[in-house]
């Protein structure tokens, strides 16, 4: 038994920022940002909240699936930035959706939230305890930047895909691997809210996302291909054997280097970072969305998926479409 994914669906928030935007508010450029990043443009939410924009992707993806959120068994949502800290996304997911009997709850792995929450999905599927299974990422990231630091602000965006995955005897997921190192966590972080019961002293000025780029970049680059490498044989593929590769969508560099890396051309790497930005752990569902609506994938292919970011959290999936 096999789990597949047999919907996609994702959303995005109506106003665009394009870099030259931002170079009207901050000192940075558009030349900057395309040049180190490849990013041109991002969705920020302004009118939208976060279980919105998951409400409009799940819904999307159940129709494709052909299932009714009331056949839902469960509910998982990868995100770091849940409109509220209780009740979590997933529940609010359920609320919206009138998924009834579905068991809910949200997945904090940063950028690797998606395929945290598929990979954990795909246990319960294979353990015959659930059949149908909603798995979200989504952000509404704007909310957790410094708007003051133009290091971190210009690179992310906000938005929500999903896919609905059920159990098949034929295609779906063959392999995944998944690590973490919390050891190196502070190179990509935003402190939490501070304790302010009566016996602590105590600042609660709020906290925004701070990152050493560099830090990140280099684990990116080292990690990615040799995750994708360990699924890809746990699979017992080769790379030859891919037809697409779903990536974590943060620079286009580090795209590039996976690319070189594994010496597949850049032309199997789909990319939606110069309109969306990095959408942490909406990123690899927006883009597999938006690869499965523009026909790229056909029943039978092999596609890899992989993410990684803060914890530091990574994860790579192989399977078959
Ligand atoms: O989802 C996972 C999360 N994140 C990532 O994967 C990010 C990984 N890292 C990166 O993508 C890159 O490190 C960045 C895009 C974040 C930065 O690129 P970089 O080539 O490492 O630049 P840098 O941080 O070394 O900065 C170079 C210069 C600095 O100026 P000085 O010190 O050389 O004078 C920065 O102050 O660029 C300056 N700078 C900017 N200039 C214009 C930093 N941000 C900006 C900006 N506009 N927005």
């Amino acid at each position: 038994m096999k789990t597949r994914i047999c919907g996609t669906g994702s959303a995005l928030p109506k106003r665009v920022v394009k870099n030259e935007d931002l170079s009207k508010i901050m000192d940075t450029s558009d030349e900057w940002i395309k040049s180190r990043t490849g990013i041109a443009a991002r969705h920020l939410a302004v009118e939208e909240t976060l279980v919105q924009l998951a409400a409009e992707a799940s819904r999307q993806a159940l129709k494709e699936a052909g299932i009714a959120a009331k056949e839902l068994d469960m509910i998982l949502a990868g995100t770091i930035s849940a409109d509220n800290i209780l009740p979590s996304l997933a529940c609010e997911l359920q609320r919206e959706l009138g998924a009834a009997k579905a068991v809910a709850f949200d997945i904090n792995a940063a950028c690797s939230g998606f395929l945290f929450a598929l990979q954990t999905a795909d246990v319960y599927i294979k353990s015959g305890q659930y059949r149908n299974i909603l798995v979200v990422g989504g952000e509404i990231l704007s909310k957790l930047m410094d708007w003051n630091d133009r290091s971190t602000c210009v690179l992310f965006g906000d938005g929500a895909g999903a896919a609905v995955v059920c159990p098949d005897e034929t295609c779906g997921i063959l392999s995944g691997v998944q690590g973490s190192d919390g050891a190196r966590g502070s190179v990509l972080s935003c402190v939490g809210r501070r304790n302010n019961n009566p016996y602590v002293t105590n600042s609660t000025a709020l906290s925004f996302v701070s990152m050493d780029g560099q830090e990140v970049y280099k684990f990116a680059v080292r990690t990615v291909p040799k995750a994708i490498a360990e699924a890809l044989e746990k699979a017992g593929l080769t790379v030859e054997d891919i037809d697409l590769f779903v990536l974590h969508q943060a620079n286009i560099r580090i795209i590039e280097s996976v690319s070189k890396r594994l010496k597949v051309p850049m032309e199997k790497f789909p990319t939606n970072l110069s309109w969306c930005g990095n959408i942490s752990a909406g990123s690899v569902p927006i883009l597999l969305d938006d690869v499965n609506r523009r026909g790229l994938l056909k029943k039978g292919d092999k596609v890899v998926l992989a993410g990684f970011g803060a914890g530091l959290t990574w994860g790579a999936s192989v399977m078959t479409w």
